[in-house]
């Protein structure tokens, strides 16, 4: 018989099993499903579970600020957060290939990953501690479904999955999500006690607001992006449409200009894109007809608080033949 209950207190003893009194740590990315296995893990081990996360400067407005202080005063978790922004921005500095920016992101990541990593795993060893010996993984049901079959699925973009590490790692695994489907694991969360705006988070891609910026990524770029992206998920919060949304990527179109007019003054600004989609699983997906004052509501905004952005724009393209990011 399903319970969240009774997958929750079965997991913790298995954990602790597994555990004993070695020590493990996580990634952390902000998505649903690291959230929830660390909790998870929390629960099972407290103080032997050390959690990173790699703030790679890429992230929305409010993300880092929402692990480092809701989950953390929900959970109680040790957290490890590494800013490593400027790293991530010089090895994008002058690439604008969505394909070579989504190998830097990934890359990079892995690397600031693993020394964080290896720094806890000196640390215990200093203060005379128990070995790290587990890494814990958010992997869902789906997940090891789709690595199992594989079957067929074109590689249409390199899915980067941050959280993702590579395969020689010296780590047994703990992965407490992998017989669950990602409504099961909002409601484990849910009950776990972790804050509505983590567990019922929208799909957000790992290597973050760098695919969504058309041309090359710098620190002003993302600034503008983010303010944009903030605008656009606030009015779509505040006109209840979270739930009916899949997701709405909103993209900054860098290298394209146009002419506009504020004031009396003429304007030679960025296009931001809207594309907020309807989907099942993200396989395929439709456009979503969103209503009309809503839209308004935020293409206002957007023009009057975001400097050097005159125009915004509707994707009004299914998925095939769009993906639901640009890049
Ligand atoms: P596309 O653009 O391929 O996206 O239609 C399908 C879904 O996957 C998300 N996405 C990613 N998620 N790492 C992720 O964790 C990635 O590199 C990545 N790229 C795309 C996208 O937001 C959508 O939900």
């Amino acid at each position: 018989n399903w319970t969240t209950g009774n997958v929750i207190e079965e997991q913790v003893a298995a954990i602790r099993e597994q555990v004993g009194d070695k020590r493990a740590i996580c990634g952390l990315s902000g998505g649903v499903d690291s959230a929830v296995a660390a909790a998870l893990v929390q629960k099972a081990i407290g103080s032997q579970l050390t959690c990173v996360y790699v703030d790679h400067g890429l992230m929305r407005k409010g993300e880092t600020e929402q692990v480092e202080k809701d989950f953390v005063a929900a959970t109680g978790v040790s957290l490890k957060v590494v800013d490593a922004e400027q790293r991530f921005l010089d090895a994008l500095a002058g690439v604008s290939d969505p394909e070579e920016k989504r190998k830097i992101i990934g890359r990079e990541f892995i690397r600031v990953f693993e020394q964080a990593q290896a720094e806890i795993v000196a640390e215990a060893g200093e203060h005379g501690g128990q070995p790290v010996q587990f890494l814990v993984q958010g992997t869902l049901y789906p997940d090891v479904v789709e690595s199992g079959g594989g079957t067929g699925t074109a590689n249409i973009k390199s899915h980067h999955n941050v959280g993702g590490l590579p395969e020689d790692l010296e780590f047994e695994l703990i992965e407490p999500l992998r017989k669950l489907f990602k409504d099961e694991v909002r409601m484990v969360g849910q009950e776990l006690g972790l804050p509505e705006e983590i567990v019922q988070r929208q799909p957000f891609p790992g290597p973050g607001l760098g695919i969504r910026i058309v041309g090359e990524v710098t620190r002003e770029r993302l600034d503008l992006l983010r303010e944009a992206d903030a605008i656009a998920r606030e009015e779509l919060t505040a006109a209840g449409l979270d739930r009916d949304i899949w997701q709405c990527p909103v993209v900054l179109l860098a290298d394209v200009r146009s002419v506009g007019v504020q004031g009396d003054g003429r304007t030679y600004g960025h296009p931001i894109v809207l594309r907020p989609v309807s989907s099942e699983d993200a396989m395929t997906a439709d456009w979503t007809r969103m209503p009309y004052d809503v839209l308004a509501k935020i293409s206002t905004r957007i023009t009057n608080e975001v400097a050097d952005v005159n125009r915004v724009v509707l994707d009004v393209t299914s998925k095939p033949p769009g993906t639901i990011e640009w890049e």
